[in-house]
């Protein structure tokens, strides 16, 4: 096992720069995950700390040993990529223990390792199986399987999951985590998802155009997101941005005055100026029963006017119009327009909470739960 440090990582393709200024150190042990949108980078960096590309300057150590010029296969770490390459001549476990068996180990000990992988991973009843007799999931398991052997210092993993279907990819992703917090592997996992973000890491990097937006652990992330892209990157549905005008006593949201909590009149805003307001989806409570809303379960509907985050003197009004109405069992989600404007808010509300396409409600936004953006950078300014 070992910790693995970047330090003012940049890759160069020709005049495109796809990584710039990577920076950070992973503790041994610890399990990352670097989330960002397609094209930011992602692959470009765990492909760096694997080996299979160069950077163009900066320093990466594994395991404090300086490894820019050291090859591949003598960096001690395993990589699995999205497309798992099994060999289809041979059994799962012949696969599993290729890597062991191309170092020469002695035959006891691979049987002895792979049967303990395989066990690890359900895997222990195929054995004997060819990949192609094998479901997607039990073949990227394989995959795993093999790196997993290899027992070494860094697993790097590139959108393992991504050629699952939804069911099999929580079963692996909760295996994986399982896995982890057996074997305590330093792992390094790409993916643009960011509930597997959320779910798997100790620590998510935050990734956009090739730069870091924000490092730290998931909740921190979900709560206290650097900017904008940070902001609505990670959350389902995503954290609602509504532009605004700052004026003198409130943000004027399309013509609907928002007033404002007392922490935002001391940022010093400038009057007549844009901002982008943020709430998250759960931040966002039915004022009152909208006028011909059905209650589908239970007697009382659960308008939020009882949340325990409601404090009196920091909610503000806006009326929207429903749009789509969609149950999700648990609970329901609503998007609602701005009268007037293009803008469309996710609302989630209780699952007895079915307004209709057209009504017209009015909302409470629980400001304490308000961000402040710079239109401009994207910055956050409260
Ligand atoms: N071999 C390459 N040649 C030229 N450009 C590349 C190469 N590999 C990656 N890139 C570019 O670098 C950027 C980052 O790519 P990548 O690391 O694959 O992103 P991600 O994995 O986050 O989707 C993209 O703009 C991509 O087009
Ligand atoms: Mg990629």
């Amino acid at each position: 096992m070992a910790n693995v440090r970047l330090e003012e990582i940049k890759r160069r393709f020709n005049n495109v720069t796809a990584i710039e200024d990577i920076t950070f150190e992973i503790p041994d042990g610890e399990f990352w995950v670097l989330v960002g949108p397609s094209g930011c980078g992602k692959s470009t960096i765990l492909r760096t700390i694997a080996g299979l590309e160069t950077a163009t300057s900066g320093k990466l150590y594994i395991g404090d040993r300086l490894v820019n010029n050291i090859p591949a296969r003598q960096r001690d770490v395993a990589m699995v990529f999205q497309n798992y390459a099994l060999y289809p001549h041979m059994s799962v476990a012949e696969n599993i223990g290729f890597g062991l068996q191309m170092r020469k180990v002695d035959r006891k000990i691979i049987q002895e390792r792979v049967m303990n992988v395989a066990r690890s991973l359900s895997l222990d009843h195929l054995l004997d199986r060819k990949p192609k007799q094998l479901s997607g999931g039990q073949q990227q398991r394989v995959a795993l399987g093999r790196a997993i052997a290899r027992e070494p210092q860094v697993f790097l993993l590139d959108e393992p999951l991504s050629n699952l279907d939804a069911q099999l990819r929580d079963d692996t992703r909760a295996e994986l985590k399982q896995l982890h917090q057996e074997l305590g592997i330093t792992t390094i996992y790409v993916t643009h998802d960011q509930v597997e973000a959320m779910t798997l890491a100790d620590k998510i990097v935050v990734l956009n155009r090739g730069r870091i937006q924000q490092i730290g652990d998931p909740q921190t992330i979900y709560a206290s997101p650097n900017n904008q892209m940070v902001a609505t990157f990670l959350g389902s549905p995503p954290m609602n941005i509504l532009p605004a005008i700052y004026e003198n006593n409130g943000f004027d949201v399309s013509g609907q005055l928002l007033t404002i909590p007392a922490v935002v009149k001391k940022l010093q805003l400038r009057h007549g100026h844009s901002y982008d307001l943020g709430i998250r989806p759960e931040h966002i409570f039915i004022n009152e029963p909208p006028s011909g809303f059905t209650v589908a379960y239970g007697e009382k509907p659960s308008y939020s006017a009882d949340s325990p985050s409601r404090q009196e003197g920091n909610e503000s009004q806006l009326i929207v119009e429903v749009k789509v109405v969609e149950p999700l069992g648990r609970e329901t989600l609503i998007r609602a327009g701005l009268p007037g404007s293009a803008v469309v808010l996710n609302i989630q509300v209780g699952a007895d909470v079915r307004p209709r396409p057209g009504d017209r409600l009015s909302l409470q936004l629980d400001l304490n739960h308000l961000f402040v953006f710079d239109p401009k950078t994207g910055d956050r300014i409260l």
